[in-house]
């Protein structure tokens, strides 16, 4: 999936949502920043976190924010461009132009999900970070990414178009391995579930449907069909039936 046009600007709103909010607040907890800290936001998009780290190691402390879709980081250069501690790398993550040992601490939210060669990102994380510093990673358990209360066939033929969206389904069960190969320690996990039954203004479970909508669309399933499933989830609300579960996972790990 391409973070450019509108899924970039869908993204940006699932960011500002609930489900944005929750999952820095664990990222933050996790980091436990202190001021003049050098911390690294692998594929930052419209830099929601980075103001937040940017705040949190003040002014002697900096931030730098990577991504490789320039749609994405103008939104973040806007987002940041009060703040005097926080740059920018236009890249990919598995080559990052960043001396060796020069971060006291990297985050990453929703991004090695769509990121195939995971074992290149987290060498070259191992490679930035000091010892004894953290990595924290937020990715989602897809298989757990689920509306209810559309027609049950029809439901599952919009979820499995929306499977090739990202390279991970399921990679929070995988990390874990994958950072004791490359030499992390102390690893953790912690849920960051939650299920909505009622949607409101700014609801993650609105943004989801337009995004699961406009991929299934481009993946070449009917609009009549698409358009069905958005009318039957819409009508399950109205009746109370309706829910959208979704199951991010933290996952931390510590450079030895
Ligand atoms: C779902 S968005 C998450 C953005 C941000 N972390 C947040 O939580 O709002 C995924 C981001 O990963 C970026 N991305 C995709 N492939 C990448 C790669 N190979 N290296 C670094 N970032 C990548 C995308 O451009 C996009 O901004």
């Amino acid at each position: 999936m391409k973070f450019e046009g509108n899924a970039s600007l869908l993204q940006q709103k699932m960011a500002a949502s609930s489900a944005g909010v929750s999952r820095r607040l664990a990222v933050m907890r996790a980091l436990n920043l202190n001021v003049d800290d050098a911390i690294l936001d692998v594929g930052c998009g419209a830099g929601h976190l980075l103001e937040d780290i940017a705040l949190a190691v003040g002014t002697n402390g900096n931030v730098v924010g990577l991504d490789p879709s320039e749609t994405q980081l103008v939104a973040a250069r806007q987002r940041c461009e009060p703040l005097n501690n926080v740059q920018f790398l236009c890249s990919m993550a598995d080559k990052i132009n960043l001396p060796d040992a020069s971060c006291d601490g990297i985050a990453s939210i929703q991004t090695l999900d769509y990121i195939e060669d995971v074992g290149a990102t987290l060498a070259e994380v191992g490679r930035l970070l000091k010892p004894r510093s953290s990595f924290v990673n937020v990715s989602v358990l897809w298989d757990h990414f689920k509306f209810h209360g559309a027609d049950e066939a029809l439901n599952n033929l919009i979820h499995e178009a929306f499977k090739a969206h990202c390279y991970h389904q399921m990679l929070p069960l995988e990390l874990s391995g994958q950072l004791s190969k490359q030499g992390f320690g102390n690893i953790r996990t912690e849920s960051l579930a939650f299920v909505i039954t009622q949607r409101h203004e700014n609801s993650p479970a609105a943004y989801a449907e337009l995004v699961l909508a406009n991929f299934a669309l481009g993946q070449g399933v009917e609009e009549d069909k698409v358009r069905a499933w958005q009318s039957q989830l819409a009508q399950a609300e109205s009746e109370g039936r309706f829910g959208f579960t979704s199951f991010p996972v933290l996952t931390v790990g510590t450079k030895l």
